[in-house]
């Protein structure tokens, strides 16, 4: 039985690909291995949205020769984004590697795999959504599903549209199904996924029906990323009516300077997005929000980059990722000149992690005393006996179980003793 290695970079998108490739590989004779001396197949999930991200996957490919090493017929192989993004380029100039499958080309792979010769398979397609391949997943608390792939938004400086391809919806029965497995195998919390995710649509059913039908009988349910133009009047009413949605919601705004966002391309003014963000509140109690912010995109001025920070001080975000601007080829933007130098991004980036940090740190601890469900996912690196979660708004909570036997996918309840930007220091409640 030949073996497959995978490592896997980049967001939950590509996470949830492993395991549909897992999945496939698995069914298709290829055992699994943790141990890439031990593997017959060496295969990178591979990411491309920040030129950092790139330089990784190179560094690490470089790595991997060495288990060829005596072993001429080991494959070495890039899948995902990145594979996408270089192409062929890459066999050009990396001569250890074997094979190239884009995020479309996955249904190939066991096939291609089988002739032993190199190969690149990068064509993408308009309807690949592998809806009848199930996928291995990690065993946990959580079950990600991705629910639609691709991305037709085409913000100017965003390489996903280009090396994921058009979007495209699973059948709402395949979405279903797999979330009915998902329940059954002891995944405790879905997490639906799709790089415009509101976006889904199956006929009739947009991503708020779709909620509706997937929350039935389900104790947790999250999805990631929406986009603000999608977040129509249907899904914010699913949000607020089904109490599986978890109250927390990641809405990239990308920056604060209605300027910026235009040739972002976002399709949002900052009053717009305030504005959603008002109804999204009301509708939703307790709603805790995150965002991607971008510091440093061509054009950004200082002012426009106060008015970033001046957007985070208004809306108060939970938590945030955030970049720098990275230029990437195939992009709109990847023509403007960049008009912020690198030490100067890096203030920016500086300057919005510590408002953030300080921000977040203010409304954690605003929890103080409250009591909040924890769904314990396994033990806490803080010590013996200590075990982490996460609360329904997505927050790290850890606690010490004491003499309590707390199995993971528990649902507990806490009181927050103390708090920092990043984690609630709770006390099992009656403790
Ligand atoms: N440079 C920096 N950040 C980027 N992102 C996407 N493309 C780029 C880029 N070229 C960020 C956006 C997006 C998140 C997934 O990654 O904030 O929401
Ligand atoms: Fe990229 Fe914009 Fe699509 Fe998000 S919505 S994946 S940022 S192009």
């Amino acid at each position: 039985m030949p073996v497959v290695y995978l490592e896997t970079y980049g967001c939950q998108m590509n996470l949830a690909d492993t395991e549909l490739l897992l999945g496939h590989l698995g069914r298709s004779g290829y055992a699994r291995t943790d141990d890439p001396s031990a593997a017959d197949v060496l295969l990178l999930n591979t990411c491309a949205i920040r030129e950092h991200a790139q330089e990784r996957v190179m560094s690490r490919l470089g790595e991997l020769r060495h288990y060829k090493a005596g072993r001429p017929n080991v494959q070495i192989g890039l899948a995902g984004c990145l594979a996408q993004h270089l192409r062929d380029r890459l066999l050009a100039s990396v001569p250890f590697l074997d094979f190239i499958v884009g995020p479309d080309s996955y249904r190939r792979l066991p096939e291609l795999l089988a002739q032993g010769a190199a190969f690149v398979d990068v064509r993408l397609g308009r309807e690949e959504t592998y809806s009848d391949i199930t996928p291995e997943r990690a065993d946990g608390v959580r079950a990600w599903i991705s629910i639609m792939r691709g991305c037709d938004k085409f913000c100017s400086f965003c390489v996903v549209p280009y090396v994921r391809g058009r979007e495209r919806s699973l059948p709402a029965s395949a979405v279903l199904e797999q979330v009915r497995a998902a329940v059954a195998a002891g995944h405790r919390e879905v997490v639906f996924l799709g790089q415009t995710v509101n976006a889904y649509r199956d006929g009739d059913v947009d991503f708020g029906e779709l909620l509706r039908r997937a929350s039935a009988g389900l104790e947790r349910i999250r999805f990631t990323s929406p986009h603000p133009c999608d977040m129509t009047e249907a899904v914010i009413a699913a949000i607020a009516e089904c109490d599986a949605v978890c109250p927390q919601l990641h809405l990239p705004v990308q920056s604060g300077a209605d300027t910026v966002l235009a040739r972002m391309e976002r399709g949002y003014t900052t009053e717009q997005y305030l504005r959603l963000v008002e109804r999204l509140r009301a509708s939703k109690p307790g709603l805790a929000l995150n965002t991607d912010i971008i510091v440093g995109f061509p054009g950004e001025s200082e002012g426009d980059f106060e008015a970033t920070l001046e957007l985070m001080r208004e809306v108060r975000y939970d938590n945030a990722f955030m970049f720098k601007y990275s230029r990437r080829e195939h992009t709109k933007s990847f023509a403007w000149p960049e008009t912020v130098s690198e030490a100067e991004k890096g203030r920016r980036l500086q300057a919005v992690i510590e408002l953030q940090e300080r921000i977040a740190a203010e409304i954690n601890q605003e929890l103080i005393g409250q009591s909040v469900p924890v769904l314990v996912e396994g033990p806490a690196r803080r010590g013996e006996g200590w075990r982490a979660g996460k609360t329904p708004q997505f927050k790290t909570a850890v606690f010490a179980a004491g003499a309590a036997t707390i199995a993971r996918g528990t649902t507990v309840p806490v009181q927050v003793r103390s708090a920092t930007a990043h984690t609630l220091v709770c006390e099992l409640r009656g403790a």
